[in-house]
């Protein structure tokens, strides 16, 4: 009977083109996700980066500012573990697809790095440290200078 080979045949014809879809999806090079502002996810998580770079040392030299910097620093670091799942657009437009997840890996490694300087902050923090927080200030300055000049591109804010 043609109704009942239709019953059958349209929910076939969707899932087939719902696969068809999602493979084509897959084979695509990621895209950058995009975050409000026409910026990407990653240059607004960049931005909160920035500001905490700042506000930290800053909140260090105010009385009672301690805890403040420890809650930044709290906060900074779940940002780093989000910015690290995202894909910088100079790696996700690598053409050749084997170059695109060796250089997509090395971001991550480089924002592990990163990761661990603002734990290293931590520490010198907590153990109320002047020396070790200024010598992680600078290491997390020049892992910011190595990881723009590898994956920054040109345009956007320093
Ligand atoms: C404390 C460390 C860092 C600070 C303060 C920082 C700051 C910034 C700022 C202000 C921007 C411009 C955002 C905009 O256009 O609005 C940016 C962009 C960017 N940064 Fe960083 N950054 C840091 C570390 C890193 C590291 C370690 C990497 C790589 C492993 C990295 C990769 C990038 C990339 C790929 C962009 C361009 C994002 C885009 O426009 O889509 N950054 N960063």
């Amino acid at each position: 009977m043609p109704t009942r080979r239709l019953f059958v045949a349209v929910p076939l014809l969707v899932l087939g083109l719902g696969v068809g879809l999602g493979l084509a999806a897959a084979a695509r090079p990621s895209e950058p996700a995009q975050g409000g502002d026409g910026k990407s996810q990653l240059a607004q998580y960049m931005g909160e980066l920035n500001a905490a770079v700042r506000s930290i040392p800053k909140a260090l030299e105010e009385e009672g500012g301690r805890e403040k910097a420890l809650a930044e620093l709290a906060r900074i670091q779940k940002v780093v573990v989000d910015a690290k799942a995202e894909v910088p657009a100079t790696v996700a437009s690598i053409e050749d697809g084997k170059k695109r997840a060796e250089e997509a890996v090395h971001f991550r490694v480089e924002m592990n790095a990163l990761l661990r300087g603002f734990l290293d902050l931590e520490d010198a923090v907590l153990q109320q440290d002047d020396k070790a927080v200024q010598k992680a200030l600078r290491k997390l300055g020049e892992t910011k200078d190595e990881g723009h000049s590898e994956f920054k591109g040109k345009g956007g804010e320093r």
